[in-house]
């Protein structure tokens, strides 16, 4: 085990309640809309339905634990709170990315609703969000897009917000925070549908906000307050529950994706597949990129997607486990990564493991050494290979002095 959970135990505990003697281990729902009022007024007591309910607290603590979050707010579906977020962000004079590809009522909101208050918008297409994104003050993307799955890049695209200061939203309601945790990427504020893979019953809607910015969650609130798009306590309860089987369900819908996705690719009377697994993210990469004859641009934009730093040393752990004589084992590798000169400049370690790692794994696809379909996981990287390929030799640099050195002087 890498001393992380598994999907499905991640769900589990995420809906978990805290172990109380005589206490249900599943709370049941609590519909309120109004409670006994304290006579100490300072108390922070729940007081009327349109502001809190017990239900959505343990619902929204289990989905900021499951994004990487430090707060999550319930809505009474995914368009509330999407259009909660673009009312609270893209203000008059400001100017609004939003996908060209992605759920269409969101972009009607913006050209209906946004667009005549002042908010300039701009539509974009998953492969052109970058670009079209470079002087946006806010940025919403979806990745992968409803319905043509095409990806955006997330973390490229949350570097460049972040160095112009522009706010990054994502919709994370097809991969699910089960695929992807787009805050783990860059960005400010996921939003979410969670009436499809994520509740996964077709009996419910709702929506939710997570994020880690206390002002902006409490101007979330605040508008979800006076606004009152709020989820009902059934609702939300029914997606505590579904929550509880999502890792499971995640992983088969994966496996049953998978499987249609090769299946459909041999037959003679489709033309095309659209799938957002391994072989479609590296094609991503290398042609909407344009980067499949361009491996020096590949790399250069790679290192500008990381963070530059002047830290010289990076320790890699590569984790492998799996079965030997029925018992579970686990092999941990480690390298020391430093700080070293590339064509004649210094280059930070965290720059050369990143743009190298990638690289290399891009080689090792091409060479059919990796999985040519599905997503891939560090496990499968086999860490020979991975070592012996040519932008794997980048670890073993170890001119570490002189270019400490040379970043001291810079
Ligand atoms: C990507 C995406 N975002 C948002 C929504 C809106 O969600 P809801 O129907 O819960 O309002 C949908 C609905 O299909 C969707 O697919």
């Amino acid at each position: 085990m890498n001393g992380k959970y598994g999907d499905s135990t991640r769900s589990v505990k995420a809906v978990g309640s805290e172990a109380i003697p005589g206490r249900p281990v599943a709370p049941p729902p609590v519909p309120a809309s109004t409670y006994h009022l304290s006579p100490d007024e300072t108390e922070s007591l729940d007081s009327y339905g349109r502001s809190s309910n017990p239900t959505w607290r343990q619902l929204e603590s289990a989905l900021a634990e499951l994004e990487g979050a430090a707060t999550a707010l319930t809505f009474g579906s995914g368009m509330a709170a999407i259009t909660s977020a673009l009312r609270v962000l893209a203000k008059p004079d400001t100017k609004l990315v939003v996908p060209a590809d992605g759920y269409y009522q969101v972009r009607r909101y913006a050209a209906e609703y946004l667009s005549p208050h002042g908010v300039t918008v701009v539509e974009a297409r998953s492969a052109e969000m970058c670009e079209a994104s470079a002087d946006a003050d806010v940025v919403l993307a979806e990745t992968p897009a409803n319905p043509g799955l095409d990806v955006v890049d997330l973390h490229h695209l949350a570097m460049d917000c972040r160095g112009r200061g522009a706010t990054l939203i994502v919709d994370n309601t097809t991969a699910t925070p089960l695929g992807q945790q787009p805050l783990s990427l860059g960005a400010d504020l996921v939003v979410a549908s969670a009436t499809k893979a994520l509740s996964g019953h077709s009996d419910l809607l709702a929506g939710y906000v997570a994020g880690s910015q206390p002002e902006l969650m409490q101007v979330l609130e605040r508008d979800r307050l006076l606004t009152g798009p709020i989820l009902g306590a059934f609702e939300a309860w029914l997606v505590l529950r579904s929550l509880g089987s999502a890792g499971l369900r995640f992983e088969r819908q994966c496996q049953n994706a998978q499987a249609l996705a090769v299946m459909l690719r041999a037959h003679p009377a489709v033309k095309s597949v659209r799938y957002p697994g391994h072989r479609d993210l590296m094609k991503f990469l290398l042609d909407d990129l344009r980067m499949s004859t361009d491996r020096d641009g590949l790399k250069t934009m790679l290192k500008r997607a990381v963070p530059a730093t002047t830290q010289d040393v990076v320790l890699i752990f590569v984790t492998v486990t799996g079965m030997r004589r029925g018992q579970l084992v686990q092999d941990v590798f480690t390298r020391k990564i430093f700080a070293k000169d590339v064509c004649g400049s210094p280059m930070s370690a965290i720059q050369i493991t990143t743009a190298g790692a990638i690289c290399a794994e891009l080689d090792l696809f091409r060479e059919g050494v990796l999985p040519q379909s599905g997503f891939l996981r560090q496990e499968q990287v086999p860490l020979d290979a991975f070592l012996n390929n040519r932008f794997g030799k980048l670890y073993e640099g170890a001119n570490a002095v002189a270019t400490t050195r040379q970043l001291a002087a810079a």
